[in-house]
């Protein structure tokens, strides 16, 4: 089988590219990438001379480029995760956001539909996307059948490239499934989002900037729990369904931030309450959710997944690593680096 993998080079994408070229020797894995800003090889460097991976540099958004890429490649099977994907962003450049999630989703969705069009069977196209597209919480938890109502450009843009895959099999009878997860966290995540970001403030004694009273709820899920769901979905999932992942462990942000800074502090060796210190309550996000909650029953009692890491072991093993990896820490956020690996693989 060979198997596309886009935005692999990313956070989750890394685990899942790691996941799948270990488990399934037998499959190529083709990982494709832009290598933004957010994506980095050195996330792989432990699978770059694994016989069926291959890497390929290249972007969603050339339509041209990727049609010729599937007639080259014949993929059978679209695992897609590259996106423009922080919320912060999509407020300052919502272009972006419509370039790569929407348009770049159509692109792989054409090429997959032209490909695909004698032989359907056996194809799937699996679409990662958010529970960010429900919008905010009040009481209860986000279900399948819960409807969309995305408040920021980003859940917008993701929003929209669900509704067209769905399109592209209600029409052209593509085989697709969805997943929507919820916040993620874990080893090479982008120092931008909230944990990465607070961790590396942390160690540069900078300030934790918590936006409003942080009194907003996320849902968070280990990043390779959910490479794990997707492996799942990927092999038994029922084709045109969706499946919403979650980490059945809700914290409000300024909670999750002193568990985070008490761990620091112990892990630095810091006197008990520096790194809460740092907190300083900053402007709020416009348009910022209030809470986001997964019901994960369906994918649990259907395909029998649930979170391997209880949220405790999740974020000390994560916090290890970024300590452990201040080099590539300090690699990301410089832009030397990503300089170096555009200039090998351009
Ligand atoms: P990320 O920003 O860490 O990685 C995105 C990857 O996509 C990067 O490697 C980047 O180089 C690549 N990319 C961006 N634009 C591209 C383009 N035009 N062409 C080719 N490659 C491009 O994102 P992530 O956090 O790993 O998220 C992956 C997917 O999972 C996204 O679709 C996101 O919406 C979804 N998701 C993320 C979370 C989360 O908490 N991070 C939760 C649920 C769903
Ligand atoms: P983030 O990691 O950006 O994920 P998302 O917006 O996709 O949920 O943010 C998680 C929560 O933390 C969200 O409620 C916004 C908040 N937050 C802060 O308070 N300060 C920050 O510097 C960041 C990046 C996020």
């Amino acid at each position: 089988m060979n198997v596309l993998i886009t935005g692999g080079a990313g956070f989750i994408g890394s685990h899942v590219v790691r996941l799948f070229v270990e488990k399934y020797p037998d499959y190529n894995i083709y990982n494709l990438d832009a290598l933004t800003y957010a994506g980095n090889l050195e996330n792989l460097k432990d699978i770059e001379g694994f016989p069926n991976y291959t890497f390929i540099k290249g972007d969603i958004n050339d339509s041209g480029f990727i049609n010729q890429l599937f007639q080259d490649y014949q993929f059978d099977a679209v695992i897609h995760l590259a996106a423009e994907s922080h919320v912060d962003r999509s407020i300052s450049d919502p272009l972006a956001f419509v370039k790569t999630n929407i348009i770049g989703t159509v692109n792989l969705l054409n090429a997959a539909k032209e490909t695909w069009a004698d032989n359907l069977e056996n194809k799937l196209f699996y679409h990662i996307s958010t529970d960010e597209v429900y919008g905010t919480l009040g009481e209860g938890l986000f279900k399948e059948t819960t409807a969309y109502d995305p408040n920021s450009p980003y859940s917008a843009s993701k929003a929209s490239s669900d509704h067209f895959v769905r399109a592209y099999g209600e029409t052209y009878g593509l085989p697709h499934i969805i997943t929507n997860c919820s916040n993620n966290y874990g080893q090479n995540q982008f120092p931008e989002k909230l944990i990465p970001l607070f961790i590396n403030n942390i160690i540069n004694n900078k300030s934790l900037p918590v936006y409003g009273d942080g009194n907003y709820t996320r849902d968070w899920l280990y990043v390779k729990d959910h490479a794990l769901a997707i492996d799942l979905v990927f092999h038994k999932g029922e084709h045109g369904e969706t499946y919403n992942i979650g980490g059945f462990n809700e914290w409000k942000n300024i909670d999750l931030v002193k568990v985070l800074c008490a761990q620091m502090d112990k892990k630095l060796s810091r006197p008990v309450g520096t790194s809460e210190e740092l907190i300083t309550y900053v402007k709020d996000r416009p348009g910022h959710d209030l809470r986001y909650a997964i019901d994960a029953s369906k994918i649990n009692t259907e395909l029998g997944w649930k979170p391997s890491v209880t949220f405790e072991e999740g974020l000390e093993i994560t916090i290890d690593w970024y300590l452990k990896n201040e080099k590539w820490l300090n690699n990301v956020t410089s832009g030397e680096y990503k300089n170096y690996y555009k200039k090998q693989y351009s």
